[in-house]
């Protein structure tokens, strides 16, 4: 905003009218609606008092977008705190409405002396910038925290319908449910993205799996246990688990409850967000090698390794014992590649990876990307009675009936020759998680055999939600792509 069209005579006096209206309202209403008055109507009464010359302290708000507290910062002036900051401090608790339309009961306090210190550099919002009114007091800026009152609500980023992620997704507050009886209650730290996330959310696999909205995505999820269900005895509150949340999703809030037979202990050497990488894209690389029949000689291609699955089943394969490990990617991510263990890295973008090969030199080709080529190129260079395992399909990822039809045939097809002749399997595989399979991919963490490579790390915020989202669609991850929560609330 500039200084000129602060001073425009018509910007005047509307905001003075908005001013008082508002103060009129928390007056009248004991401060209920008044309190409003955090969101950008605040800085009505700013300018009115700098315009008018009036010697008032004026406000300043600025908004931590942490999901766990809000801090204003009051503008110091030439006299005594403006009759908005002694009333919101004279309410023991009081409600806001943050940006986003969030509503959240809070308790006000003056932060003071190191907590006003450590607070103070998280001002993320201000607006006008404060640099617009420097100099015009040396007091400090009275800094006030609003803790939330209410603990049976949480923040979360939710899915309202399907479309793309920034058109259906939302930030609200939802009631946190008590677990059932075989669940716990996980406070989510980190969570990945899968591109499952996307999909869903996009709704191309509505026609196998409706939403009932508002939904919580993000399936993979890892965090501290905060209650758990009474028929729950392996696991306690405290423990930091992880856990691929199969169609519950809740990775995008800040409490999910979780069947016990779906979470795992962390591996002690795993951050959250490392743990939150693993469960879904981890499970699947494991159950993939174990469908190929993966072991201690074995020769493997991995088609797509610098993903999230791929970077998982190149090291898995390694530490099976395979004795040659060829890795399918671009050529930018093949030193990547090769640093997770793979013997060879074949460029698809120089070619079908085929072409590159000794034919008839495999006994897997596990196939993490999908389309109709990687069969017919695995064909060429795996052994008669060789394994082909695909994750993916032939085609993109939106089921139709149409797609359906299209694709079952040549699929029956596969498998029915792979009876006959060279005998070369045709293995879809889709995964059904469970704590069993996640303990084992965590048994290879435990041994110094898996790494995590975490690509980029977001905020858990709706623009962060959104941005992991459109990252993993981009189909260009290397690694996981993480939405991570701050580790100042870890305690709570
Ligand atoms: N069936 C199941 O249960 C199951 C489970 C998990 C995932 N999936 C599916 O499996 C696929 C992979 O999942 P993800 O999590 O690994 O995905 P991802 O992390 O998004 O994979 C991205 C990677 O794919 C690589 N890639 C793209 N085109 C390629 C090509 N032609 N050849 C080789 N690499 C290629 C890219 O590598 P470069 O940039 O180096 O090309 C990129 O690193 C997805 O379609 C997902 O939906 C299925």
């Amino acid at each position: 905003m500039t200084r000129s069209t602060r001073n425009s005579s018509s910007f005047w006096d509307l905001h003075r009218q908005g001013a008082r209206l508002q103060k009129t309202l928390f007056r009248a209403t004991k401060g209920r609606v008044g309190s409003k008055f955090l969101g950008a109507p605040v800085l009505l009464l700013d300018h009115v008092g700098r315009r008018s010359g009036e010697a008032r302290t004026n406000p300043l708000i600025y908004l931590d977008d942490s999901p766990d507290l809000v801090v204003v910062a009051s503008k110091g002036g030439s006299d005594a705190h403006p009759a908005w900051f002694h009333n919101l401090m004279a309410m023991p608790v009081t409600d806001v409405e943050l940006r986003g339309g969030i509503r959240r009961r809070v308790r006000p306090r003056v932060a003071s002396g190191a907590e006003r210190e450590a607070l103070w550099p998280r001002l993320v919002e201000v607006f006008p910038p404060y640099a617009d009114y420097a100099g015009y007091t040396e007091r400090e800026i009275p800094v006030i925290v609003l803790e939330p009152a209410d603990p049976v609500a949480q923040r979360a980023v939710v899915q309202h319908g399907y479309g793309t992620a920034h058109a259906v997704l939302s930030s609200v507050d939802l009631p946190i449910e008590p677990p059932s009886p075989t669940q716990v209650r996980v406070r989510v730290r980190a969570a990945s993205v899968n591109p499952i996330d996307w999909q869903m959310i996009e709704g191309h696999r509505r026609l196998l799996v409706r939403r009932r909205f508002p939904f919580v995505p993000l399936f993979d999820l890892a965090g501290v246990v905060t209650a758990v269900g009474r028929e729950v005895t392996r696991l306690k509150v405290g423990d930091r688990v992880h856990a691929d949340n199969k169609l519950g999703g809740g990775g995008a809030g800040e409490f999910v409850n979780v069947e016990q037979d779906l979470v795992s202990v962390m591996p002690e050497s795993l951050g959250f967000a490392e743990a939150a990488a693993l469960p879904l894209a981890g499970q699947t690389a494991l159950l993939a090698l174990d469908k190929a029949g993966v072991g201690a000689g074995s020769r493997v291609v991995v088609i797509g390794a610098s993903g999230g699955v791929g970077t998982y089943a190149v090291q898995i394969a390694k530490a099976l014992g395979a004795a040659h490990v060829t890795a399918v990617s671009s050529g930018r991510n093949a030193s990547f590649v090769r640093g997770l263990g793979a013997d060879e890295v074949v460029d698809h973008t120089a070619g079908r990876f085929d072409s590159a090969l000794p034919a008839r030199s495999f006994d897997a080709v596990l196939d993490l990307v999908g389309g109709r080529e990687q069969w017919e190129a695995a064909r060429n260079v795996l052994k008669d009675g060789g394994r082909f395992v695909t994750i993916s399909r032939d085609e993109d990822d939106r089921v139709t009936f149409g797609a359906a039809l299209r694709l079952a045939p040549p699929i029956l097809a596969r498998q029915v020759r792979s009876r006959f002749g060279r005998r070369i399997a045709y293995v879809p595989v889709f995964l059904d998680a469970s704590r069993e399979l996640l303990d084992r991919v965590d048994r290879f963490v435990d041994a110094g055999q898996l790494r995590v490579h975490v690509d980029r790390v977001y905020e858990p915020t709706l623009d962060g939600v959104v941005a992991a989202l459109e990252h993993s669609k981009s189909g260009r991850t290397v690694g996981k792509v993480v939405v991570r929560w701050e580790e100042h609330a870890e305690g709570r």
